[in-house]
């Protein structure tokens, strides 16, 4: 079944047909890549990966999924190289990119330009993140990851925990799981960096419990600890973030012995420490694995196939 989109920028243009058909498409992929087979389903197609910001497992899984089907990639990354830098609007950029590649994914410092390259794009365009805003693919691959980690979606207490307020990763996946039921939220961060506004109203909206708390504890008796870094580029204020960068930091000793699946979209820095990777429940390494065959899924999907 085709998508309802031609470009994603945003998880709340994601229905309940679009994610089904993006997770069964994904674990039917997965199931042929994992016997080290590979694919020609995109042969002769270009994907375009535009980095203007920090990039390794995003870019690099795009870029991995787009080859294990076949298909080739052109890339620009590093602001400073690219004609942004010369004052080139994104929606120049996009109409020039669209001519040389099928498809396109994207990485932006601010928020809202994904939703102006799409308006342009000639070609189907993938919001890679834009700043505090979005990040879609990874929210798709967190929910392929809860499924295969605890066998289902409805009915699980999810905690995300650290920064909620500029984390685009925990907004994403916030409004994607608002597809389900009977799911509860636990949200745990310092006064400073709590869940905004606009996913709030939404969980409310859709009738879906959450509460608020400041402590790390609280989190360890749900069925998923969603961990995430500060957010050290977004802070205004450099002493701010310096304040606020050591805020919970999730141990072995925490974590053994409870049956919570611990995930983070990667890269920690100190809030998750090494001793928990050996514990059953660090799923993190695993949830980053599962961006490649999320990624070939919906670069597919999107060129229609
Ligand atoms: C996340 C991001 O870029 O938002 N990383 C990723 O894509 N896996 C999380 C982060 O940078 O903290």
């Amino acid at each position: 079944m085709p998508l309802s989109f031609k470009h994603l920028t945003s998880t709340k243009q994601l229905t309940r047909a679009d994610t089904d058909a993006i997770l069964v498409k994904a674990a039917e992929i997965e199931g042929v890549t994992a016997k080290g087979g590979s694919s020609d389903l995109l042969a002769g197609k270009i994907l375009a990966t535009l980095f203007y910001e920090a990039s390794t497992r995003t870019r690099l899984s795009f870029e991995a999924a787009m080859l294990r089907l076949g298909g080739q990639v052109i890339t620009a990354d590093g602001f400073q190289f690219s004609s942004l830098y010369k004052g080139e609007s994104v929606e120049d950029t996009m109409r020039m990119v669209g001519q040389y590649a099928d498809i396109i994914a994207m990485r932006h410092p601010e928020q809202g330009s994904a939703d102006r390259a799409a308006a342009v794009s000639p070609v189907p365009f993938i919001n890679a993140g834009d700043g505090p805003g979005q990040h879609p693919t990874q929210a798709l691959l967190d929910l392929f990851t809860i499924r295969k980690e605890r066998g289902t979606i409805d009915g699980l207490k999810i905690a995300m925990v650290g920064d909620l307020r500029y984390g685009r990763t925990v907004h994403s996946l916030s409004f994607l799981l608002g597809l389900y039921t009977n799911l509860s939220f636990t949200f745990v961060a310092p006064k400073e960096l709590t869940m905004p506004e606009k996913v709030t109203s939404f969980l409310l909206e859709k009738k879906l419990p959450f509460t608020q708390t400041d402590k790390l504890e609280a989190a360890l008796s749900c069925d998923v600890l969603y961990m995430t870094r500060i957010q050290e580029e977004r802070f205004a204020d450099h002493s701010e973030y310096e304040r606020l960068k050591n805020v919970y930091t999730l141990t072995a000793d925490l974590v053994k012995g409870t049956k919570v699946t611990v995930m983070h979209p990667l890269p920690r820095v100190g809030e998750i420490t090494t001793d928990v990777d050996a514990l059953p429940n660090a799923a993190y390494f695993r949830q980053a694995r599962n961006g490649v065959p999320v990624r070939m899924a919906l670069l597919a999907l999107l060129l229609g196939f």
